[in-house]
């Protein structure tokens, strides 16, 4: 399966919901994941992220390992998202930033 990253909190481009053929990408307040219950390894998302937050389960970044089961977590609390929308105002200031694991919000 593919999953969202550190990178994706507080920036929610969410180009990557347009790509995906089975809708597998789950909507929070500022972070998107995916459901690896969905996820069929397209790769179709990994390059369609402005924040580059979307990497193969077995590749994540160094430090990030988490995010594979926050993913799977997630996903199962969150609705289905399938159209993109506007990134908050904000989101270029915080791309980029590193450790925004304890502003993501519930
Ligand atoms: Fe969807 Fe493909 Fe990305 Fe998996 S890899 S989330 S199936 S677009
Ligand atoms: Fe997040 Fe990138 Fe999608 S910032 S919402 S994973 S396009």
């Amino acid at each position: 399966t593919f999953v969202v990253v550190d990178n994706c909190i507080k920036c929610k481009y969410t180009d990557c919901v347009e790509v995906c053929p089975v809708d597998a990408f789950r909507e929070g307040p500022n972070f998107l994941a995916i459901d690896p219950d969905d996820c069929i390894d397209c790769t179709l998302c990994e390059p369609e992220c402005p924040a580059n937050a979307i990497y193969p389960e077995d590749d994540v970044p160094a430090g990030q390992e988490a995010f594979v089961a926050l993913n799977a977590e997630l996903a199962r609390d969150w609705p289905v998202i399938t159209e993109r929308k506007d990134a908050p105002a904000d989101a270029s200031e915080w791309d980029g930033k590193p450790g925004k694991l304890p502003l993501l919000q519930r």
